[in-house]
């Protein structure tokens, strides 16, 4: 892929304003994606294969907050089966105007679709498989659980949700030093202490993570059989729950 723009908002945004997926974020998103999520393209690829596994001909993978859609793209790469479509929904038409871009340069013959619209308000019945990476945390606490349930809802028996997060940990001691060696991650990533402190302040009221158990916890709760992590460092986990209904095979 080509050049992506570096990340240097934090070097020169003011301390003090909130994050938002505002266009100077969108411009830099994939820099700041790889450079900020630990084992960001892996934990796609795993997807992947886990996903070939358990879908069947022709479900539809539903990517919400799918930013600029580097994940459907990954998965149109790397799936076998041309029977399955992809739909990525986000409400930052900035994010989907970059997506699209991408997407008609680096797909072939698979066409991605993608949809502006608030992720709360899907209706998409029959659908095998959800996708919510990081996104769920930026959603308000108190709709996590309705937010959850409509995904449940509107998925197939058998169908799954992949849920990645960022979490936290209830025991003080761990929380701490999952969080520093988190930082250290940045660090060697390149970002600076001033870059890493100023990012963590603007998201202190955006982004608001639940420990593992929660996150599994709200999943059962909506009805989900399983909920299993198939992926963890330290404090980021990607979980796969499953509607463990018949399955039409
Ligand atoms: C951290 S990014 C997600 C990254 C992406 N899932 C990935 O793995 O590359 C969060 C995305 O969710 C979108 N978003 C947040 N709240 C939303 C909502 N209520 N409806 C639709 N999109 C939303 C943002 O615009 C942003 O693109």
């Amino acid at each position: 892929m080509a050049d992506q723009p570096k990340d240097r908002i934090f070097q020169i945004e003011a301390i003090g304003e909130d994050f938002s997926f505002n266009e100077r974020v969108v411009e830099v998103f994939d820099d700041m994606l790889d450079r900020s999520i630990p084992f960001y393209r892996e934990v796609i690829r795993a997807t992947a294969e886990l996903l070939d596994r358990l879908l069947i001909e022709n479900d539809r993978i539903v990517d919400l907050g799918c930013a600029t859609g580097t994940t459907l793209l990954e998965f149109c790469r790397l799936m076998g089966s041309d029977e399955i479509s992809f739909l990525g929904v986000d409400n930052s038409r900035a994010m989907l105007e970059k997506a699209r871009l991408k997407a008609e340069l680096y797909t072939k013959k698979r066409r991605i679709d993608f949809l502006e619209e608030d992720i709360a308000t899907i209706n998409l019945p029959g659908t095998g498989a959800f996708i919510l990476n990081y996104t769920l945390q930026f959603i308000r606490p108190v709709q996590r659980e309705s937010f959850l349930k409509k995904i449940y809802d509107n998925l197939r028996p058998g169908g799954v949700l992949i849920l990645g997060e960022k979490t936290i940990s209830h025991d003080r001691l761990l929380n701490r030093v999952f969080i520093e060696l988190y930082h250290n991650f940045k660090r060697n990533k390149g970002y600076s202490e001033l870059e890493i402190a100023k990012k963590r302040e603007a998201l202190e009221n955006v982004l608001i993570p639940f420990s593992v158990e929660e996150n599994r916890a709200l999943l059962k709760k909506v009805g989900f059989a399983s909920a299993e992590c198939y992926f963890q460092w330290f404090n980021f986990v990607s979980i796969a729950a499953v509607k463990n209904e018949e399955v039409p095979r």
